[in-house]
């Protein structure tokens, strides 16, 4: 008998779960196998209206796996961050504006940190407009490439940094701001992910900054292209948020962002992330 309800959304990436018991969620270790198995299967996973209570959401969380607390402090339960634009909710505001653009969480860690595993966002409240969430499947990007241009970046190395995405969105940081950013070192990553399961992944996204040994502009041309083509609409799964929704995305295999909202929105996810232990390799 098969423990979840599980409706594909679009052709590439993302499922809708239902029927499930929020009490079981954070008890039951088969379901916690089970979502696992339709994670990696499906990208990203959307429990509509589950409600859960911040402290459920961390225990749900910790049966995925290892959860990042080094971010604790900006809410009461430890494991939950919230990520808003409310300057009276957070103080990194400016820094999350960042989440405008494509991209893949962790490309850029402060030492040698793998990227998370899975991300967790449930919707405390929702913006009036704008404010979804978008993913695309960055394994199903490498999957499309013809193989002549897989041939072309199976080799490639890519320059990632925080510099290169916080410029995005705030193209002229005084001097201060950047040196903040550049305190966050660099992070050279192959451009096409192999995991431990066999699959194969493009790594792109706002963090990417440059190929390494290609002409500048050129190698930026190229992440442009493959980011275009990767994240085309009709591959995009987008979610408008209800408030009471969770959820998960695999980190590894999916790009995403949030769709413009106004910065005065009372917006509010609560995240919690569960770290991962592999390596872009
Ligand atoms: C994140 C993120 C997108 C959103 O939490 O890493 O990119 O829609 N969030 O808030
Ligand atoms: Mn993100």
């Amino acid at each position: 008998m098969s423990l979840l309800t599980i409706n594909k959304l679009t052709d590439t990436v993302g499922a809708e779960v239902t029927g499930l018991d929020p009490g079981n969620l954070a008890a039951d270790d088969p379901i916690a196998d089970a979502i696992l198995e339709a994670l990696e299967d499906n990208g990203v996973l959307v429990f509509p209206e589950l409600h859960l209570a911040p402290e459920t959401q961390v225990d749900f969380c910790r049966r995925l796996g290892e959860i990042d607390r080094s971010n604790d402090g900006h809410h009461p339960v430890s494991g939950i961050y919230p990520i808003t634009l409310d300057k009276s909710k957070t103080t990194s505001a400016s820094y999350l504006r960042g989440t405008f653009d494509w991209h893949i969480d962790g490309c850029t860690p402060m030492g040698d940190e793998c990227p998370q595993r899975a991300t967790v966002l449930s919707a405390r409240q929702v913006a009036d407009r704008g404010g979804e969430t978008e993913f695309a499947s960055a394994y199903k990007a490498y999957e499309a490439l013809s193989v002549e241009l897989r041939e072309r970046v199976d080799s490639l190395r890519v320059v990632h940094s925080l510099e290169a995405s916080q410029r995005r969105v705030t193209p002229d940081p005084g001097p201060e701001l950047l040196a903040r950013w550049r305190e966050r070192p660099t992070h050279e990553h192959p451009l096409v992910w192999t995991h431990r399961s066999g699959r194969k992944s493009l790594v792109l996204g706002a963090s990417a900054d440059y190929v390494v040994d290609l002409d500048l502009d050129e190698g930026r041309a190229l992440l442009a292209d493959l980011l275009a083509t990767a994240t085309e609409t009709d591959k995009v799964y987008s979610h408008g948020w209800s408030v009471g929704d969770m959820v998960i995305w695999d980190n590894r295999g999916v790009l995403h962002r949030a769709a413009p909202y106004d910065p005065d929105s009372p917006r509010e996810m609560l995240r919690t992330t569960v770290l991962g232990d592999e390596p872009i390799q």
